[in-house]
């Protein structure tokens, strides 16, 4: 037996699987032969807008420089485009990366995690990855169930819930009417994550208004899927100043490069 050194015992304990198995993971699986089409992770088939592709190559001179840290261009015109301040805004890796720093933020071994019974793994994923014990709500008609979420946050008194809104993988989707009597519902000691990966794709009835002036919500939304860029990896978290400041504490500096912040707001300004 090769000895090597510890683990911490939360990190020896993880399961060996993880929820992405790419479609290059399967396609090697079957010997190489290629999918017809990649459906499996949500991405647009079209592509960012000529417009960023532009943006994207003239950025490309200067990829071998650091990044600007603080993100200044893309939250501000982030911020411009949501009508809120610029403290309000934290750019991660994606949401991935984002749900990654929120988890880490809110929870300690041990301590539960309220989601919906198959929602989105990767979610689950960072809950396990910081000890988290995830509780799982059924879905009910297709639907995340706002009622059961609410019960199951109160009888485990859970610090977080993460609700994804449209849903993926049920592409349903609650009026932003019922999000906000489940917000208005939940303790004030309970964080809330909306997850808008695909805000822009269901009708705007659905987008639950941005409010900073909650302290327990936070809302999440993507470059990867209406506007193309998946794999450019960015996205953007909106909340309370306060909170995101926290995010701010924890966040990789570098992790967003130059050429996503260019993309990104080559994408909001198309
Ligand atoms: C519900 C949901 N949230 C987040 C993501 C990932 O978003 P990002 O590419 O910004 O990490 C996906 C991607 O499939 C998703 O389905």
């Amino acid at each position: 037996m090769v000895r090597r050194p510890a683990l911490t015992p939360l990190v020896a304990a993880l399961p060996p699987t993880v929820p992405f198995v790419g479609p290059e993971a399967q396609e090697r699986d079957r010997g190489g032969r290629p999918f017809r089409a990649r459906i499996g992770a949500n991405e647009s088939s079209f592509g960012p807008a000529p417009s960023v592709m532009a943006a994207m190559r003239a950025a490309a001179p200067d990829m071998w420089m650091y990044c600007d840290p603080d993100n200044f261009d893309l939250k501000t015109a982030i911020a411009g485009h949501l009508g809120v301040a610029y403290h309000n805004v934290v750019v991660g890796e994606g949401i991935d990366g984002l749900l990654n720093l929120v988890v880490r933020m809110m929870i300690s071994p041990g301590q539960p995690v309220v989601t919906s019974l198959g929602a989105y793994p990767t979610f689950n994923f960072h809950v396990a990855g910081f000890g988290g014990r995830l509780v799982a709500v059924p879905y009910e008609n297709d639907h995340e169930n706002l009622d059961g979420l609410l019960a199951a946050v109160k009888r485990e008194n859970a610090p977080l819930v993460y609700l994804s809104n449209p849903d993926n993988p049920m592409g349903t989707w609650w009026e932003a009417s019922d999000i906000r009597r489940f917000a208005d519902a939940l303790p004030e000691t309970t964080m809330l994550i909306i997850d808008e990966a695909y805000g822009e794709l269901g009708p705007d009835s659905a987008l639950f208004p941005i409010d900073v002036s909650r302290p327990n919500v936070i809302w999440m939304r993507t470059f990867s899927k209406a506007y193309g860029l998946a794999g450019i990896r960015c996205g953007y978290a909106v909340g309370e100043e306060g909170f995101i400041r926290d995010v701010e504490k924890v966040r990789n500096h570098y992790g967003v490069n130059r050429m996503a912040l260019v993309a990104g707001e080559a994408a909001l300004a198309d």
